[in-house]
């Protein structure tokens, strides 16, 4: 199920990230901060347990984390996206997956992977800024599904009506929170009228 993100900030930190004169140093502000924004929706129904918590007036009760959230940010684009997380969500972990897309066949390669087998039973956020074919996606859930993760969420920062119907199609049960739905792909596979390449424009490897 989708869930498009709508708020005035939103809007705001999205026209910086698709305007093509945004640097790196602006481009990465403002993905961290637009990240955050998208951390509440998608953990509307985080799993919190009480605990007794003393003030320096009197004993009340607090809440903290149930499951430790698993981040599995997608190299390299995703990893932008970790710091908006951890911002707002204590003690978290950070699993990485390395995947590209082939700029030929537009087909995920994967080519590192680290998910903890012992937090299978926890809640996961998959984080990659741009879902356009939906392939890196697909493949990065049936990875984590395989390593026995159940509790998934999607979080992207601009996503394609295309790659949005592919993850629906083969992982029904994965919601998938974006700050914006765009129009269609482009003949090369990018997502339009979008950003640009993501990993590019905050590492600074715009290809000649
Ligand atoms: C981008 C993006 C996604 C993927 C989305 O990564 O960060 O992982 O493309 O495309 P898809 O939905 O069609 O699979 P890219 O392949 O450019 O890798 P990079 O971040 O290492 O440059
Ligand atoms: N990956 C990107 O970084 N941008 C797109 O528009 C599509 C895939």
């Amino acid at each position: 199920m989708l869930t498009v993100v709508d708020h005035p900030l939103v809007k705001v930190h999205i026209a910086v990230l698709r305007d093509q004169h945004t640097g790196t140093d602006a481009f990465r502000r403002h993905l961290t901060a637009l990240t955050r924004l998208l951390a509440f929706p998608a953990l509307q129904d985080l799993d919190i347990a009480s605990f007794t918590v003393v003030t320096p007036l009197a004993q009340t009760t607090g809440y903290q984390v149930a499951k430790m959230l698993v981040l599995v940010p997608v190299l390299r684009a995703g990893l932008g996206m970790v710091e908006g997380f951890r911002d707002v969500v204590p003690d978290t972990v950070v699993s990485h997956l390395g995947m590209y897309r082939d700029h030929r066949t537009l087909k995920p390669i994967r080519y590192y992977s680290n998910f903890p087998a012992s937090y299978h039973d926890h809640p996961v956020i998959l984080l990659d800024p741009m879902l356009a074919t939906g392939g890196s996606a697909v493949d990065a859930l049936d990875y984590l599904k395989a390593e026995g993760a159940r509790n998934i969420r999607v979080v992207s920062i601009i996503s394609a009506p295309e790659g949005v119907r592919k993850v629906e199609e083969c992982h029904p049960d994965v919601r998938v929170f974006t700050a914006q739905l765009d129009e269609r792909l482009n003949e090369l596979g990018y997502i339009m009228p979008g950003l640009g390449d993501a990993g590019d424009r905050q590492f600074g490897t715009v290809p000649e």
